[in-house]
């Protein structure tokens, strides 16, 4: 049965953990993947969270299955942060909410459902876009192709380019979007920018999927929601995916969700009703703890202050270091214009770096970075950062 099955490539970003974690260089570094580390290398483990985590099991509770679109309350703090929880789309109940395996769950039943209502669609991804997008749609079902987003000359983003592919797709096109700190390169679109893209959506019929992985490494939770009531203002429906991995720094719990705004009450409980339908058939229904302690966090007033403080404690943090890292670079004799590096938002930065510079910077640095360019800055501390812009340097 396996005698030609072949050896599946090595993932571009997880793959690079298992590369990473066989290095036995001690100066290694990884910016390989999207996750957060405070200053001393470490993975947080919040204290909203561990507050959470103690009123658990000071309360402990027995584990039944939960609903197949997970927890009630958690359901509903996840859409008021991303409409706003006194938004008139909640007040209608137009929109269906579903806790999912993490955002990347989220995006495989928001793409699955989509097979069913619009099995003929063409998938659009930003060139480039996060590794998984292609595949995850294409495994779907979906054809996939790119609009122009990375602008490498400008270094910024090609929006003429994006603006023409989205106005020349056919309707029903679903376009993923990535509602703020852009993944890989850390280019958002502005505001105007957004009037723009939604404006062309809505006149050619296309089918917005924005992906929110990031709410809160932008610029803030709700300033990087914001662009969500430019699409409930155009009357569109559209899909969400949300993601706690990296807000909570609960990357193993795979806390997620994804919503879909409809056009009426009665039309999101059909639609609620399919994504249920697409849950039970892949996983039957989701997972306790995560999204316990998310929702927990979310509606107890205390513990949202903590949790909105150690949020923008990170993405004040991930800003301190695009500032050194662009500071360091120049002082180390990188001659080209480096100030791309604080414009970018988010965890990471496209770097301009090649592929043959990654791989260097991996094989006698230690210092692992995504081939594609893409560094996560989320990474960088004050005590590796000096060692990276060294190797940077080098390699330049
Ligand atoms: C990333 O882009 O590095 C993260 O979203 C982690 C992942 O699953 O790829």
């Amino acid at each position: 049965l396996f005698a030609a099955v072949e050896m599946a490539p090595r993932d571009p970003i997880l793959g690079l953990n298992e590369q990473f974690n066989a290095d036995t260089n001690p100066a290694k570094v990884n910016l390989g993947v999207g996750v957060y580390y405070d200053d001393d290398g470490k993975l947080p483990l919040l204290k909203c969270v561990q507050a959470a985590e103690k009123q658990m099991v000071e309360a402990p509770k027995a584990r039944g299955y939960l609903p197949i679109d997970g927890i009630a309350a958690y359901d509903k703090a996840v859409q008021g942060l991303v409409y706003g929880a006194d938004s008139a789309i909640l007040k209608a109940g137009r929109v269906a909410t579903v806790q999912a395996v993490g955002g990347t769950g989220g995006l495989k039943v928001g793409a699955d459902f989509l097979k069913r209502v619009n099995p003929a669609a063409k998938v659009l991804i930003s060139d480039p876009s996060w590794e998984n997008h292609r595949a995850l749609f294409e495994s779907a079902g979906f054809p996939v192709e790119n609009y122009p987003y990375y602008d490498a000359a400008k270094r910024g983003v090609n929006f003429d380019g994006m603006l023409t592919a989205l106005n020349g797709a056919a309707q029903g096109t679903i376009v993923v979007l990535h509602a703020c700190c852009h993944n890989p390169t850390g280019y958002d679109i502005t505001p105007a920018q957004w009037k723009q893209v939604v404006d062309v959506v809505k006149a050619r019929g296309l089918v917005p999927f924005l992906d929110m992985a990031y709410q809160g490494f932008g610029e803030g939770i709700a300033e990087d929601g914001a662009v969500i009531q430019q699409f409930v203002d155009a009357g569109l429906d559209f899909f969400v995916s949300t993601s706690f991995s990296k807000s909570f720094s609960l990357y193993g719990e795979r806390v997620g969700a994804l919503s879909v705004a409809c056009a009426s009450k009665e039309e999101a409980d059909r639609v609620l009703s399919q994504l249920k339908r697409v849950i039970r058939t892949n996983y039957s229904n989701p997972p306790t703890h995560g999204a316990q302690v998310v929702a927990t966090v979310l509606t107890t007033p205390a513990l949202r202050q903590m949790w909105e403080d150690e949020l923008a404690g990170m993405r004040v943090r991930i800003k301190e270091m695009r500032v050194a890292l662009q500071a360091k670079l120049q002082a180390a004799g990188v001659k080209q214009d480096m100030s791309f590096i604080t414009q970018q938002k988010g965890m990471f930065s496209y770097s301009g770096l090649n592929k043959d510079q990654m791989q260097r910077l991996r094989d006698e640095f230690g210092i692992y970075g995504v081939d594609s360019g893409r560094i996560c800055v989320a990474a960088l501390n004050s005590k590796n950062i000096d060692a990276v812009v060294s190797a940077i340097a080098k390699v330049s």
